[in-house]
């Protein structure tokens, strides 16, 4: 049963009637652009097939009572009344009704189940799913209209603030503003989105590693102050604003360690757009050798590989039928994101799922995907 059914027959079980509303939101993954959002710089990620539903419907007081159905766990709590408690699940519900409230919406209550099929803590944006599932339900219980990167930036205020990640806005706004069989490439300064085809003959696998790190003690926040600190050498607002050359001008003059990380984050932006070029081009082997040439980046710049992510790559990209092959999202473990040639996509499958299962003893999954739209809701009754 999908998570959209289950969510439909839980909603009628505990209520006994069906939902008015089932919201939704996809997670993503990213093919090009990695820890560039939070650098004012440019992402091209992408709304995968697997995401987070929320079955609602109003209630006529204040409270939102909530059950996760694949946790088999609830909250209540009243929008005139809450505080953080705890990191679970239940603190992005509340960081989402926060920050919703702290733009300055009136919020009324509502009653519901969720579910999801994101794989959680792999890289794959399952928070970033919820919350935009989350967002929409409460724009839909509270009548407020639905602006998808006004409610992305709430949505990562809500994670920023209340979680207590500070990550960038890649995963909220494609999660938001995704498009079937698109990628998206967004200009995280100014918000401007540009929706890309994705070519017609290959396919985007995902492969999870099986290894995790959480965002919040991750070395995310670290490399985030590592680049603040490169952008507040050349005076600029973020490195988004120097260019290659400009870098390696004062590389004399900057820690060989911080001199890396830059280079990364500047280079990164230029391969997000190459990629573009190359993907409107049908130039699949061009961005093959984009995405190979982004995991060297990743692996030794900006040192956010680890080694069994590092096999993973290496197996993928020594597999017929496949362009190239990444690490993709925060770091430290979590997926890996490949181009595959449509024909090859079953052997390529295999071929990976042994090797790497042989060289690391990891039991690892692999994903085949397909792009979706973004925040979408149903009207039931
Ligand atoms: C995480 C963050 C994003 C982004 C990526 C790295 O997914 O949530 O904002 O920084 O890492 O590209």
């Amino acid at each position: 049963m999908t998570p959209r059914d289950k969510v439909f027959r839980e909603f009628n079980k505990q209520y006994s009637t069906t939902p008015p509303w089932i919201t939704s939101s996809p997670g993503r993954v990213n093919l090009m652009g990695e820890h560039t959002d939070y650098n004012d710089g440019f992402v091209l990620p992408m709304a995968i097939n697997y995401s987070t539903w929320v079955a609602l419907r109003a209630r006529t007081d204040s409270k939102v009572v909530i059950t996760a159905l694949d946790l088999d766990e609830s909250l209540e709590f009243n929008l005139k009344d809450f505080s953080k408690k705890d990191n679970s699940w239940r603190e992005y519900i509340k960081g989402v009704a926060r920050a919703m409230q702290e733009e300055g919406y009136q919020l009324s209550g509502w009653e519901g189940v969720f579910s999801g099929n994101v794989p959680i803590g792999a890289g794959l944006s399952s928070s970033a799913s919820l919350e935009l599932a989350l967002a929409r339900a409460f724009s839909l219980a509270s009548d407020i209209p639905w602006d998808p990167a006004q409610m992305s930036l709430i949505c990562q205020k809500a994670e920023n603030q209340w979680v207590g990640v500070s990550s960038g806005i890649m995963d909220q706004m494609i999660s938001a503003c995704g498009k079937e069989n698109n990628a998206l490439l967004i200009d995280c300064r100014s918000l401007e989105t540009k929706q890309v085809p994705l070519t017609s003959d290959t396919k985007i696998v995902i492969l999870d590693t099986a290894t995790r790190r959480g965002l919040v003690d991750s070395a995310y926040n670290e490399r985030r102050e590592q680049c603040e600190l490169v952008a507040r050498h050349f005076g600029v607002k973020a490195l988004r604003d120097i260019t290659l050359d400009q870098l390696e001008g004062e590389r004399g003059k900057l820690d060989d360690l911080l001199f890396r990380r830059a280079r990364h984050v500047v280079s990164g932006n230029l391969r997000v757009h190459q990629a573009v070029e190359a993907l409107l081009a049908g130039d699949n082997e061009g961005l093959g050798a984009l995405m190979n040439a982004s995991h060297e980046s990743m692996r030794d710049d900006f040192e956010i590989s680890r080694e069994e992510m590092d096999q993973m790559v290496a197996i993928a990209q020594g597999q017929p039928g496949c362009y190239g092959a990444r690490m993709t999202g925060g770091g430290f473990g979590g997926c890996a994101v490949a181009l595959v040639e449509d024909d090859r996509v079953e052997t390529f499958q295999e071929a990976v799922l042994k090797l790497y299962q042989e060289r690391t003893g990891l039991d690892p999954k692999v994903y085949v995907t397909r792009a979706t739209d973004g925040t979408n809701y149903e009207v039931i009754s």
